[in-house]
């Protein structure tokens, strides 16, 4: 990775793990990865050329605010996000803007304009469609899944029909216990990377 997307993950990882939600509190369901343990991951999966920098496609399953999506907008060609909560996903544009004050205040490269959201459930063919019409991509050209435990099992079924063979599912929110899925092969090698995130690739 070079310096420069480097030291903007770092910023973006701090304006957002400053903001973490639902570690206490009433929001627990829609609890938000953190974004430092993440940059480590990805930082490993670009020098182990799993990630390939600006080729590569990407879809958050429950994309709450969208930090996610905003993280790998630097890594992949494209960074998809589907939300079911509207009011979560409102967030994403003020958040998004305080922090491209953040980083311009520092001189610092913005997330890419290749993040597309939308707004539904993320397992319904109509949603599917709009991301069609909208990216010109359906499920079987993303590369990389990505969801936070709530519904990984439900993903996890609609994926082993509709993503590619070889596509990456990363599930975050996992420690030493990590379930298996049929159609998925855990990434053993990988697994739990930083302590918490597994990788299964569709066989
Ligand atoms: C634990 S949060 C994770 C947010 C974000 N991906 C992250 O890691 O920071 C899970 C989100 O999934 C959303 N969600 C749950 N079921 C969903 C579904 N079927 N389709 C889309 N979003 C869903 C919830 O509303 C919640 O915002």
């Amino acid at each position: 990775m070079d310096e420069s997307t480097k030291n903007s993950l770092i910023k973006l990882a701090r304006f957002f793990d400053a903001r973490q939600v639902g570690d206490v509190g009433p929001l627990g369901f829609r609890r938000s990865t953190n974004l430092t343990a993440l940059l480590a991951c990805a930082e490993r999966l670009m020098a182990e050329n799993i990630i390939s920098p600006g080729r590569s496609t990407f879809m958050d399953l429950g994309c709450a605010d969208g930090r996610v999506n905003l993280f790998f907008s630097y890594l992949m060609r494209i960074s998809v996000g589907v939300e079911l909560d509207e009011w979560t996903l409102d967030e994403y544009g003020p958040l998004r803007g305080e922090l491209l004050e953040a980083l311009e205040a520092t001189g610092m490269a913005p997330p890419n304009k290749n993040v597309h959201l939308f707004h539904g459930d993320a397992t319904d063919d109509a949603v599917h469609n709009r991301i069609i019409h909208e990216t010109g991509l359906g499920l079987a050209d993303f590369d990389f899944f990505y969801t936070y435990l709530v519904m990984h099992e439900e993903f996890a079924q609609m994926l082993v029909e509709k993503a590619k063979k070889g596509a990456v599912y990363m599930v975050y929110g996992l420690h030493k216990i990590m379930p298996r899925y049929p159609g998925f092969r855990l990434l053993e090698e990988f697994s739990p990377m930083e302590g918490v995130l597994a990788l299964y690739e569709k066989t």
